[in-house]
């Protein structure tokens, strides 16, 4: 087989470029990384855990109208996408308090917030992808202000969807973080979720016993991250048998 080109590497994933115009593959590794990369180990099965989680989350996004990248999966580490141009912003939408919002603010880990919140960091590992406002934004000409709408929009959307989708396996969305790309059809632009949606970039709690099956898991050093994630996909019917690692062979 002829070899792929490399469109980008980063810390979780691999981009190659697609077999059509305006596609590209996505390689999960198993590479796991916190704290802009200070710690970091290889964690295997994570990429193919990963692979199958995001594309249960896109899939059932694009099912109620959500638009993503999500083409189709290609086997257990690759999924097809479409090329998108990423707007260089996390979107983060919290329902608890957790991670950086509990630190900042000094308030207690899991206390309920009243309505969802919508924050913004600038994508910029050199500076620790840091929270900004909408006047940065602006200001610096990273999305318009009608895109910065339809975002918050979309991150509100998604938070629906997957607090049902989680809630009915136990699962407390606690908050997450997606990312957001521009599709250009001629002169215009339409946004949809890009990137991946996984127990990577989410803070997910079981419901009963408040345990992490997250990446906090890594980060705080907590125990096994594949059996958490395995967790996560083994409730949401992911897996052939009742705790394997290694979901099905499609192809
Ligand atoms: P934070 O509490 O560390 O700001 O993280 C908020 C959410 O965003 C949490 O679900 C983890 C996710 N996240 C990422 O996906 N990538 C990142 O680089 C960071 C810092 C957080
Ligand atoms: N994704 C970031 C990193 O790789 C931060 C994190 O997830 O904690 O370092």
């Amino acid at each position: 087989m002829a070899r792929r080109k490399k469109i980008y590497e980063g810390k979780a994933k691999i981009m190659f470029e697609g077999p059509e115009p305006g596609t590209i593959v996505q390689y999960f590794k198993d590479d796991t990384t916190a704290f802009n990369s200070k710690k970091r180990d290889v964690i295997e099965g994570k990429g193919v855990l990963n692979n199958r989680i995001s594309e249960h989350v896109m899939v059932g996004l694009d099912s109620v109208g959500i638009p993503t990248h999500f083409i189709r999966r290609l086997n257990m580490r690759e999924q097809l996408v479409r090329a998108v141009e990423i707007i260089p912003l996390e979107v983060v939408v919290r329902n608890y308090a957790a991670g950086t919002l509990a630190k900042r603010l000094g308030i207690e880990e899991g206390t309920p917030l009243p309505r969802p919140i919508v924050e913004f960091c600038y994508k910029n590992d050199d500076l620790g992808d840091p929270l900004v406002a909408e006047e940065h934004i602006y200001a610096f000409n990273w999305a318009s202000q009608h895109d910065v709408e339809h975002m918050v929009t979309l991150a509100l959307r998604v938070n629906d969807y997957m607090s049902g989708l989680l809630f009915a396996v136990g699962i407390r969305l606690v908050d997450f973080k997606i990312e957001i790309g521009r599709q250009y059809d001629g002169d215009f632009h339409r946004l949809i979720v890009a990137d991946e949606i996984t127990p990577d970039s989410c803070r997910l709690w079981d419901i009963e016993s408040g345990k992490k099956l997250d990446k906090d898991v890594f980060r705080l050093d907590l125990g096994n991250l594949s059996d958490a994630y395995a967790e996560v996909a083994r409730r949401l019917d992911l897996l052939p048998g009742n705790n394997a690692v290694v979901p099905r062979r499609t192809g």
